[in-house]
């Protein structure tokens, strides 16, 4: 299932990257290689991100 329209992102891509890598959803996509364009997928994204993250004990981030 597609998360973001605008750039093809689909939930199991932005899961796996959730658990491989820190950083918020917007950064997440630019890892991915895009950039968000209209914004309206970003909270759904961000509570993904958290879920994923939940689910394989990963921290949101990381403390030094
Ligand atoms: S749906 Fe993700 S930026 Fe538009």
């Amino acid at each position: 299932m597609y998360v973001c329209i605008c750039n093809a992102i689909t939930e199991t891509d932005l899961r796996k990257i959730a658990q491989a890598s820190a950083g918020t959803a917007e950064e997440l996509y630019l890892q991915l290689g895009h950039e968000p364009q209209c914004y309206q997928c970003i909270d759904n994204a961000e509570a993904i991100v958290g879920d994923a993250r939940a689910a394989a004990n990963v921290p949101a981030c990381i403390e030094t």
